[in-house]
């Protein structure tokens, strides 16, 4: 007989834990599957609650790949007692277990006792073992349900703290990789301001800001940084720039910023320092490595940090980019070294400034003699990414 297993929960986030103790579960209890299952109501229904669809999005992430784990879809009932119901008719010969929080266990109990749905299923309770679960055994038996403990930590906390971690701009360790990105790349847990990025900026650059964190969560995953903080970045990094430039210098102006006299003079170039005060002012942004990327996105400098290096290239190379000359081998070199890729798109901004008789500002030339300085003392440098770089510059011969 299939011996399988379900999971309610709240999963807001998904955890290691959660997938631990699935593993576990399995292994002790000989299951041939367990099943995820996301309760709809999430946190209580209030209205800080992340949607049933994210939270579905991150445990279907978080078990690619796990062989036996897998996750009820949309068209499956809502509620625990329906959701028995509709298990114990979709694995009619299947010997049942169902794993529930002991909170939630005994929460539900009253609505479970009795019912023909919970007959002859096991309903294993991860919890700390204390007083009070001896209780909870008590008012099980009384009700008829067969429930057994598991020793463990409260999934409860663990799903705040990671939450906490998010908001504060930090990628917590507790997160499967797969629902981190998930999260990353739907601004989950943190303050989005997403109608007012979105109604302050032009459809077309809605769409590249929303490319940029697709592209900078994919490397901050390729490059070890922080996929939070790389996300939160490339979300706020153009808010400034569909202002007025007149605005632009006073928000500057009005903030004492020290900026070069050459930066006030076009919105290009005011657009990343007057958005990181923007972001930290009207958005509570305060993370400095985030603000910092916004505010280097154009010019760069010249001690970039891994996410400005993030922000730069990812910006460059999103995928609603329409084609400019130097894109392909910027792409390219994306995938080889975040060092290069970011030198030789400032190698493309100064040679289509020069193709128009222009001068190319001081900012990006300081950015250009850092990366030289850096990648041509790079013993490891790729002879693919050098190839590429020798087209544009005579340093790298
Ligand atoms: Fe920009
Ligand atoms: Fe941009």
């Amino acid at each position: 007989m299939r011996r399988v297993g379900i999971f309610p929960g709240s999963f807001d986030p998904p955890l290691k834990c959660h997938l631990n103790l699935a593993e576990t579960v399995l292994n002790q209890y000989a299951l041939d599957e367990i099943i995820f299952a996301p309760i709809v109501a999430g946190r209580g229904e209030t209205k800080d609650t992340t949607g049933y669809a994210d939270r579905v999005c991150m445990c279907i992430a978080s078990t690619v790949g796990k062989q036996n784990m897998r996750v009820m879809s949309r068209e499956t009932p809502s509620g625990l007692l329906p959701t028995l119901k509709w298990l114990r008719k979709s694995c009619a010969d299947a010997r049942l277990f169902c794993v529930m929080d002991v909170g939630l266990f005994s929460g539900a109990m009253d609505k479970l006792a009795g019912k023909n749905a919970c007959r002859d299923i096991v309903f294993i309770c991860p919890g700390k073992i204390g007083d009070d679960t001896g209780m909870v055994r008590q008012n099980a038996a009384a009700c008829g349900l067969d429930m057994e403990m598991l020793p463990c930590c409260s999934l409860d906390e663990a799903e705040s703290d990671a939450r906490h971690t998010v908001f504060s701009m930090r990628d917590p360790d507790s997160m499967p990789a797969g629902a981190l990105k998930i999260c990353a790349l739907k601004g989950l847990y943190i303050q989005n301001h997403y109608q007012d990025i979105k109604n302050g900026m032009s459809e077309h650059r809605w769409q590249h800001t929303l490319g940029v964190r697709r592209s900078a969560v994919a490397l901050a995953e390729k490059y070890g940084g922080s996929l939070i903080k790389c996300a939160v970045a490339a979300f706020y990094h153009d808010c400034a720039k569909d202002m007025n430039p007149k605005d632009m210098r006073k928000i500057l102006l009005d903030h004492g910023a020290d900026i070069h006299d050459e930066t006030l003079q076009s919105g290009a170039m005011m657009h990343g320092p007057a958005g990181a005060i923007l972001a930290e002012e009207r958005y509570h942004v305060y993370d400095r490595e985030v603000l910092d990327a916004i505010r280097y996105h154009t010019t760069g400098r010249e001690e970039m940090t891994l996410t400005d290096l993030i922000i730069f290239v990812a910006d460059a190379i999103e995928p609603n980019r329409q084609d400019y000359p130097g894109l392909n081998a910027i792409r390219s070199l994306a995938e080889i070294d975040l060092y290069a890729a970011a030198l030789y798109s400032l190698y493309a901004t100064r040679d289509y400034v020069a193709e128009r008789g222009k001068i190319f500002h001081l900012a990006g030339q300081k950015t250009i003699a850092a990366l030289e300085e850096r990648l041509r003392n790079d013993r490891r440098l790729d002879p693919a990414a050098a190839e590429l770089l020798r087209e544009k510059s005579s340093v790298f011969h």
